[in-house]
Formats: C-alpha cells, structure tokens, sequence
C-alpha cells in the first residue's frame, strides 16, 4: 500500500476525459466565460485511451481499486465504453463508476453496462424547467435527464443523482428533489456549493450548509444518519426513518472529509492532481511520450503520493476563506473533473 505525508493510501483514481460539455452551469462553466472564444483541449492534447490504460495500471499496483470517469461531460468523449471495456480488465480495478449530466445516457448506457461499468452519479439540480434551464445555462429542460436515469437503471447500473445547493438558486427544489426521488430506485445526495476553480463566484454566503438542509428534510420526512457504506466515503448518509431508502449530503464546507482522502485526480491532458483544490498537477503525459516504462511510470506515481499533504478543504475550515485564499489560483472543476 502507498501511503502520503498523513498516512492517507490512494485508493480512487478520478479521470477527466475531456474538458468539454453540452451544459454551461453557473457553478462550473459560466457560459460568459466557457463561451465560443474559450480554447478547449485539443485532440493531440488528450491522453489517448493506451495512455489512461497505463496509467490505470500504474495506479493499480500501487494498491488502487476504484476508478471514476469524469469531465467535463464524460459520454462527448468518443469510444468510452471502449475505455471502460479495458479498464476493467486492469488487474486490481473492483469498481468504475461514471459521473455525468444524464442527457446521453439514453444513447450509451447499454454499451457502458455491457463494457462493465457498474454505477453513473447523474447531476441534476432541480426538477423545474426554468429552474434547470438557468442553472445549466442552456435552458435544457428536467425530461432528458430524467430519461438518462431510467435508461442507465433499465440497463443495469445503480443510478445516484447529484443536486448542488446554491442559495437563492435552488434551495426551493430541496423538498421537492427529497421527495421525488424517495420514490425511486436512485439515491439523491446533496452537495454543498464549492469554491473549486476561479470562475464561479463562490462566496461562503451562498453555501447552504448540510445541517440546514437535514433539518428542512427532517421537519416534513423524518431522518436517522446511518454509517458510511465504505471508510472514506464523501456522502454523509442519512435514512428515512422506517424505511429503507436513503439521502447522501457532501459537505465540503461545512464538515471536510479531508483526514480520509484517498482520491488522486487525472486532467484530460495528462496532469495528475492530489487534491480537488490544487493549484498545480504532476505532467504525466509529456513522461508518457518519451517511453517511459511501465515501473517508471508506477514508481513516479508512488513519489508524488508519498509528496501528498494536501487538505485543503480542512484548512479552509480552519483559515477561513479570506481573500488571500481567493487570490490563489485553482483549476477549474470541469478540467480536474470534481
Ligand atoms: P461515490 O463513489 O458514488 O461515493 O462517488 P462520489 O460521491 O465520490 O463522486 P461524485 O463524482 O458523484 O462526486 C460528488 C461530489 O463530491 C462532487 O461535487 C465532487 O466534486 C465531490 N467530491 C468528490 N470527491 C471529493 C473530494 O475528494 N474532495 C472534495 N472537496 N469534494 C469531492
Ligand atoms: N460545487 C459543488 N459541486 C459542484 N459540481 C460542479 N461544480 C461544483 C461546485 N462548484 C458537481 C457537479 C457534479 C459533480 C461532479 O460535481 O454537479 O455532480
Ligand atoms: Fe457540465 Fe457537469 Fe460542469 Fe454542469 S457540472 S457544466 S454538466 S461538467
Ligand atoms: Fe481530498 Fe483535497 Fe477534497 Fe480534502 S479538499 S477531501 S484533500 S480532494
């Protein structure tokens, strides 16, 4: 097992696999900046699909067993059941798991099951029209999102649904999101509005915080918190008491999960990140090109995690989110892959 500076192993591999996608939400590409003049990665700059592969196996000796495909928006990236399909035949990979918008899941979930995808975690930020629409930025409406759910769930794979809260935004659809989707086969989870990236505008007074989303539920749908599915796991999760479905909250914010991080993080362009909030990456793509070999490759892995003592999420807590903290420069969300 590799081990960082707080003694923290790397378990989880997220993988952006591309900078691009079909939704501009306010709170990861503003579309006044993710706008026509914005310069995407181009096709040369991508890791192809041998690369991710190699990079997966490096990952994978060094005691690393879930992998997550992120963007952007995941399903634009060309062939990725075929990703999928030889990633899951990397030796030490148990669990490979998608987060995506939904909407092209009606065209690929079959094929991504059939590949061995197990999971999707779908976004979705509430369940009104105009709501969505100025949330994602495009007007696109709650339908196809929903029918992206129910054909990844028809397929096979076991559907959670993402919904960030915003203040003045969409604290409205939290009821109503609880609600809807207590009568579901999928598992909501609530995520706190993060400061990720430069772009987004964040400020600490936008945040609904996990406890004022628990008590709004609890006082119309009684809740009982019940233990983590898995050691690190970044949902808080919470049952409706007598029954046997559940919530999750991610509370970046207000409760960081940082102590337990097991998560390292792979740009679309071949940067491997040790933390969500880094400011800057490990170029793996240009070692990549010179023909590095394989235990190269794994031991350069295993120094950069060794290296790891990021927490930022902790620090913020306990610095505060003062405007040297803003002045730092971070990367943005829809590069890193949240
Ligand atoms: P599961 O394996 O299903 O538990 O996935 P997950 O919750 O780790 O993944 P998902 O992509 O659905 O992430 C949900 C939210 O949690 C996103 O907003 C992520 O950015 C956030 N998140 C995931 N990992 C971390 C992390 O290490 N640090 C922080 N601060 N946020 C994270
Ligand atoms: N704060 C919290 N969550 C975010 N996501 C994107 N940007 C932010 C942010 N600023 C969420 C997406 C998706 C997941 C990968 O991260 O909605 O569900
Ligand atoms: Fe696209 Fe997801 Fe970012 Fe929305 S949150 S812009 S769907 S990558
Ligand atoms: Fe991990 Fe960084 Fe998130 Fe903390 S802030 S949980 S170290 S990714």
């Amino acid at each position: 097992m590799t081990l960082d500076k707080l003694n923290r192993p790397l378990k989880d591999l997220r993988i952006s696999v591309t900078d691009r996608c079909n939704l501009r939400c306010v709170y990861c590409m503003p579309k006044e900046i993710f706008g026509p003049d914005y310069k995407f990665l181009g096709r040369d700059d991508l890791l192809s699909f041998d690369e991710i592969e190699q990079i997966c196996r490096s990952f994978a000796s060094l005691g690393g067993k879930k992998l997550r495909l992120t963007g952007g928006e995941p399903l634009l990236r060309g062939g990725l059941p075929r990703l999928i399909g030889r990633l899951s035949r990397v030796e030490g990979i148990e669990d490979i798991a998608l987060t995506t918008n939904g909407l092209l899941l009606p065209r690929f979930a079959s094929d991504l099951y059939a590949a061995g995808l197990k999971r999707v975690n779908v976004s979705l930020d509430s369940l009104d029209d105009a709501r969505f629409g100025a949330i994602n930025g495009l007007g696109v409406g709650v339908q196809g999102v929903l029918d992206g759910m129910k054909a990844a769930a028809d397929a096979g794979l076991q559907v959670k649904v993402n919904m960030v809260v915003k203040k003045s935004s969409n604290e409205q659809d939290i009821i109503p999101m609880a609600r809807y989707f207590k009568d579901t086969e999928y598992i909501l989870r609530f995520i706190e509005f993060m400061d990720v990236g430069n772009t987004n505008g964040w400020d600490l007074s936008q945040v609904i915080t996990r406890q004022q989303i628990v008590d709004m539920i609890d006082s119309v749908m009684p809740l009982t918190p019940i233990a983590p599915q898995y050691e690190g796991e970044v949902a808080a999760r919470y049952r409706y008491t007598g029954t046997d479905r559940e919530i999750g909250i991610i509370s970046s914010i207000t409760q960081s999960f940082c102590s337990s991080c097991s998560r390292a993080r792979l740009s679309a362009d071949g940067s491997f990140y040790t933390c969500l909030f880094a400011s800057r990456g490990f170029d793996l793509r240009t070692l990549l090109r010179t023909d590095i070999s394989g235990d190269e490759l794994t031991e350069k892995l295993r120094q950069v995690w060794n290296n790891r003592e990021d927490r930022y999420s902790d620090l913020r807590s306990l610095e505060g989110t003062g405007p040297s903290r803003g002045a730092v420069p971070k990367i943005e969300m829809s590069y890193i892959g949240g």
